[in-house]
């Protein structure tokens, strides 16, 4: 398969490959010169149909590292405001010699839809609640970096799962690399399907911090949903909130994750956040080393 869609296309092989190759690359980018000549001939466009910090600029650093060819392009400031489609935006950006494409869309599936309409290699970076695999997979190698490994580890997902693609393709990696997933929040930020993923459910933040190694905190995504979901920022913050009292209050000292961007004070306070326990700046870090590692396997399949 020439795309990374999804962590659901993936095997346990695939993700053992992917941190291999980021265990190389990830050596590479620590040399005074960080870059390797591997793709001088592959250009890649890096769509963003929606905002990003983190993905944006780490799989534009990554490509760089690797010697491709880049252009950015988004949607905001593109002729999709004058009624351009996405099958003949991106077919025009092809027309002009490009291999790969990054994307991001608010639409869940839109990488898979796209996939199936032009002829370019794809990289989900994120469509809608769906999947971020990318994401998932610096989550996972950051976390084996951690503690040595992945499998046997217990994690949870805190926050809005309904809304987080992040949840989504996390929760496919872990199990596939055989972690023990839960999922923590409250009812009406859980999807109605998530008995069917094979994880545990808890709804109390301390019973679900004692149980796990690993806590992942997400955002409640706003932008996502109606403002009817929930009560108020307030009372999630005291139901769902982590802060350095309730860390210290466990009979052990766990890992804190955060995909980005933080709302500081309200998923996690910034004494955790900035706090030894954390790696959130460890997983931004990774992901330079997993997307050249995703990038370069999949140029590879284009040149064979
Ligand atoms: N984690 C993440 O996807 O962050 P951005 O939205 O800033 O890319």
């Amino acid at each position: 398969v020439n795309h990374l869609l999804g962590i659901k296309y993936l095997n346990k092989k695939d993700i053992q490959l992917i941190f291999e190759t980021a265990d190389h690359f990830k050596e590479v980018i620590n040399r005074p010169i960080k870059k390797v000549p591997s793709l001088r001939d592959i250009t890649i466009a890096n769509l963003f149909f929606e905002n990003s910090t983190r993905t944006k600029l780490s799989f534009e650093l990554a490509e760089k590292r690797l010697s491709a060819d880049v252009i950015n392009f988004s949607s905001a400031q593109s002729s999709v405001k004058k009624g351009e489609t996405l099958i003949d935006t991106v077919n025009n950006i092809l027309s002009m010699k490009v291999d790969m494409v990054v994307m991001r869309h608010p639409n869940p599936g839109a990488g898979v839809f796209l996939s199936k309409h032009v002829k370019a290699s794809i990289i989900n970076a994120g469509d809608g609640a769906h999947e971020h695999p990318t994401q998932a997979l610096l989550d996972s190698y950051s976390i084996r970096e951690k503690l040595g490994e992945v499998g046997g580890k217990k994690v949870v997902i805190v926050g809005d799962i309904l809304h987080s693609r992040v949840a989504l393709s996390n929760i496919f990696a872990l199990q596939l690399q055989g972690a023990e997933v839960m999922v923590c929040g409250p009812k009406t930020l859980l999807p109605k399907y998530i008995n069917k993923l094979g994880v545990k459910v808890e709804t109390n933040l301390i019973k679900a911090l004692n149980w796990c190694d690993v806590a992942n905190m997400l955002r409640v995504q706003n932008e996502r949903m109606d403002i009817s979901y929930f009560p108020s920022t307030r009372e999630y913050t005291q139901q769902f909130g982590v802060n350095k009292e309730l860390l210290d209050s466990l009979n052990k000292e766990i890992t804190i994750m955060h995909p980005g961007p933080i709302n500081r004070g309200v998923e996690i306070t910034s004494d955790v956040a900035d706090s030894k326990q954390a790696i959130i700046l460890d997983q931004v870090q990774n992901g330079v080393a997993i997307r050249m590692a995703a990038i370069y396997l999949l140029a590879s399949k284009i040149k064979q």
